[in-house]
């Protein structure tokens, strides 16, 4: 079930005010899709505010009420999930649709595994090419029968029906999408799962299982579950979401005269790699009135124009990350000297390639950027009072790398031209009326109707 939706352009302005003031950017995304899914799967109603509604966490709120979960309407972020228990889903009368959303289909593989129905899973064009044989994988290896387009690819048809076993899975990459698919499925198999990861990735799964009553034994490196267990209704606070505040990190870090403060964002440990890397060049940033919300750590952050050098990104950063090298790649441009990115394989199969479509983006305004197999490196235009030239560029559908440009619009001697930034709407409503609300010049037009 597609939707048509319109294709947006971005424009960037060379005329911006200095970016300044107080604001709450949407929901975190990756705690939004599990809020939905564990709410769902729990005895009770849960209650949720804060959630994203953009269209990858609507979509998968729309899956869940098309097995028959009652899910009210999001209002401003307000959402009530009336939970049907474990065992309380039903079969879909039509293949599962998820859009643009590789969270969805990765986590409800791992639940749909577990049921007695079948279920087909499909996404849009750019889902489809992305790999999903690291789910199917452990996923089979409980027992679960999965039928893929070739390669791997979605659509997925999911055989119910087949109890799972519990397995210890050593992730081969570095992934909260696959560490999380096998708990979930964990949560349906004989015996007790154990997921053990290379490297740390954002733990949301993990800590909202425990929050909504459920054991995850968890050490240094492995996740356990054991399966049979039930989860118990509760509220959910959803902070501000980090990878879209990133946007507004880089912007008032390279732009003049910057003093932003972006409220109530997340600052999960695992999700930091942001701030880490940006203060590691040497950014302004400020952490305010540190606080827990719900089991998440939260707090307000201040950032002021600053001048960047470039760096070595430790590798160890790289998965706490992983959703901001694209913003990350425009502060590299306007860094003083050379930033070389390795250990980044993982960004050639997110919603875009976002290693070749940014490195082509940025030698099109003009830096000189060099894509490698697994990352990037970047001379920096520091000294330059504006770095980048004035250019056409195809965001090819991805999200995170229409706002990165349109952040790098910010130190352009003209104008930018976006394509394809309807796609902004999957993770970010609002993006280009709040840019433009703190100080940067952005105009937003729908070109015409397309089909998504
Ligand atoms: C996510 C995990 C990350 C991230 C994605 C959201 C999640 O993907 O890129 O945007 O919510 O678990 P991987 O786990 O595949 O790296």
């Amino acid at each position: 079930m597609n939707t048509a939706t319109s294709a947006v352009i971005y424009r960037t302005q060379a005329q911006w005010a200095p970016l300044t003031g107080r604001l709450r950017v949407p929901g975190d995304k990756s705690i939004s899709h599990r809020a939905i899914m564990l709410g769902a799967l729990a005895d009770g109603v849960t209650e949720i505010s804060g959630f994203l509604q953009g269209e990858d966490s609507l979509n998968t709120l729309r899956c869940f009420r098309a097995m028959g979960v009652d899910i009210t309407e999001p209002n401003q972020g307000f959402v009530q999930v009336f939970g049907v228990g474990l065992q309380g889903l039903r079969p879909p009368a039509h293949p599962l649709y998820v859009g643009n959303s590789g969270t969805s289909m990765r986590l409800m593989a791992g639940i749909l595994a577990g049921q007695a129905f079948d279920t087909v899973l499909e996404g849009d064009a750019s889902l489809s090419r992305r790999p999903m044989r690291r789910v199917i994988e452990p996923l089979t290896q409980m027992g679960a029968v999965i039928e893929s387009a070739e390669g791997g690819r979605s659509p997925l048809t999911i055989r119910g029906g087949r109890r799972l076993k519990a397995i210890n899975y050593v992730l081969p990459m570095a992934s909260a999408q696959v560490k999380s698919c096998v708990l979930l499925a964990g949560l349906y198999a004989a015996g007790t799962t154990c997921v053990t990861e290379p490297a740390p990735t954002r733990d949301h799964t993990e800590r909202m299982l425990t929050g909504f009553g459920y054991t995850v034994h968890r050490s240094t490196a492995t996740a356990c579950v054991e399966g049979g267990g039930r989860l118990t209704s509760r509220q959910i606070e959803v902070p501000a979401d980090i990878s879209s505040a990133a946007f507004f990190m880089v912007a008032a870090s390279i732009a003049p005269e910057a003093d932003l403060t972006l409220l109530h964002v997340g600052i999960n440990p695992t999700r930091t790699g942001i701030i880490d890397i940006l203060k590691l060049m040497g950014a302004d940033i400020t952490l305010h009135n540190p606080r827990d919300v719900g089991g998440e750590p939260v707090a307000d952050i201040q950032i002021k124009s600053a001048a960047l050098q470039g760096i070595d990104i430790p590798e160890s950063l790289v998965p706490l990350a992983i959703d901001e090298f694209p913003v990350l790649f425009i502060a590299a441009a306007c860094a003083v000297g050379r930033t070389v990115l390795t250990g980044a394989e993982e960004l050639r199969v997110k919603e875009s390639d976002r290693i070749a479509v940014m490195a082509d983006g940025l030698q099109k305004l003009g830096i000189n950027a060099t894509p490698t197999f697994d990352g990037m490196v970047i001379e920096g235009q520091g000294a330059a009072a504006l770095p980048f030239g004035t250019a056409e560029i195809w965001s090819q559908g991805d999200h995170r790398i229409a706002m990165a440009f349109a952040v790098a619009g910010l130190r352009a001697h003209g104008e930018i031209t976006i394509h394809n930034c309807e796609f902004v709407e999957t993770s970010f409503p609002g993006f280009a009326a709040l840019f433009r609300g703190c100080g940067g010049g952005l105009q937003d037009t729908v070109a015409h109707e397309v089909s998504a």
